[in-house]
């Protein structure tokens, strides 16, 4: 009945970014939000014992649960749910630390069940056992093998949720006892960031008694479609310089794209190898991404970060950085351009290795 017998497997990046506009030649063009995923944490690979200093499986041992393919309709069947887990800090009676990382590949995931995450600490503190359980959909847990609108009709906020309630009632985990502490008897916390979070958020309200407590983390809890708001902090706190030529860069290609004439309009594509791109809003929107790259900074953040390098390729002009007000619009749109094509494009094209088609 399912036909087809590819199935999609991102490795790295979330599946989202495949559905965005391709070029001709079938490359992903890059007006693509940046992925908002969990940041992937893979752990050492190193051996690890139980609290009596028995070994333990290494953590990226996979484990299978057979999960409902449709909560209200059963008679669906089931579809193999990949998970890991350990039982490194677990005593009988501990509680059991269930984390998905939502939209991605679980498997490099393993790091969320170790102490350097809070899953870890809140295991370790509290005796209990950690799980990285992956999303439908995503990585190898997927419903059918095909992503058809007949397949994805199951990919539901709802439908994750009932997962997260069906696992937690009826795996039977690995570790000794593993088979008594479904969530009937034992208490489950649920740690979840970013949509995962929000899912934790839902699953909180959804199912007020389950899971004895939760922990979400930048729960993305409301959809905002026209979301300018999230670059204001970005455009405020940027290098000043690099924010002032942004700004009139962004300026000048609304300007050319909503009323320059047909050959002012070439001229600047071509300045961003956008050629081949046929709407003007897939072209200007894709400057965002340089922008999106501020996500990635944290406090210690410095020259070397990707956003950092985007700022010195406009800002510093044969060795010399700009004043506060930046060089201006000439030599900020040449300068934008010819990091974009050289350096910043090539990067994301390379990107698109870690997609690929697996035969099942
Ligand atoms: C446009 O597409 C053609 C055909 O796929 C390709 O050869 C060319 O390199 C592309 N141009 C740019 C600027 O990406
Ligand atoms: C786990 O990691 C070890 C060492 O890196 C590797 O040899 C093994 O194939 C991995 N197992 C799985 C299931 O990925
Ligand atoms: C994390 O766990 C390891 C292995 O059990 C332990 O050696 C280490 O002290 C723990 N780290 C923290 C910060 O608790
Ligand atoms: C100007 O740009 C350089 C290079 O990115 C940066 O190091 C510097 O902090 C910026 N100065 C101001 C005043 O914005």
């Amino acid at each position: 009945m399912w036909s087809s017998t590819w199935k999609i497997a991102s490795v790295i990046l979330p599946l989202i970014a495949l559905t965005n506009a391709r070029l001709p030649d079938g490359r992903l063009h890059a007006n693509s939000p940046r992925p908002p995923t969990v940041p992937v944490i893979t752990a050492d690979d190193l051996p690890v014992t139980d609290i009596t200093g028995a070994a333990l499986p290494p953590l990226n041992t996979t484990y299978i649960f057979e999960q409902l393919i449709d909560h209200t309709n059963p008679s669906l069947g089931t579809f193999q749910q990949r998970y890991w887990t350990t039982w490194q800090w677990y005593e009988t009676g501990g509680p059991i630390i269930l984390f998905t990382p939502g939209e991605a590949n679980a498997a490099p995931y393993t790091g969320y069940l170790t102490n350097v995450t809070i899953n870890g600490q809140i295991a370790q503190q509290e005796h209990g056992a950690t799980i990285v359980l992956e999303h439908r959909y995503y990585g190898l847990s997927n419903p059918y093998p095909d992503l058809s609108v007949k397949s994805l009709k199951f990919h539901t906020i709802q439908q994750a949720v009932d997962d997260l309630e069906y696992f937690s009632k009826n795996v039977k985990l690995p570790m000794p006892g593993g088979d008594k502490v479904s969530i009937t008897t034992t208490p489950w916390v649920l740690v979840g960031g970013s949509y995962s979070g929000a899912l934790t958020s839902w699953t909180m309200v959804n199912k007020p008694n389950l899971f004895k407590a939760g922990y979400a983390s930048s729960a993305v809890v409301e959809a905002i479609i026209d979301y300018w708001g999230y670059f204001e902090p970005i455009r405020q706190f940027m290098p000043k310089n690099c924010s002032a030529d942004v700004e009139a860069v962004i300026a000048h290609v609304d300007s050319v794209f909503t009323s320059g004439s047909k050959t002012q309009i070439n001229q600047l594509k071509a300045l961003f190898g956008w050629q081949n791109l046929t709407h003007l809003d897939d072209a200007a929107g894709s400057l965002r991404n340089n922008l999106w790259d501020w996500q990635s900074l944290s406090p210690d953040s410095g020259p070397g970060s990707l956003f950092f390098n985007f700022c010195d390729a406009l800002e510093v002009k044969n060795g010399v950085s700009a004043s506060a007000s930046g060089w201006g619009l000439d030599h900020a749109l040449q300068a934008w351009g010819s990091y974009w094509t050289t350096t910043y494009y090539p990067l994301r094209v390379m990107k698109l290795v870690f997609y690929r088609k697996v035969p099942l």
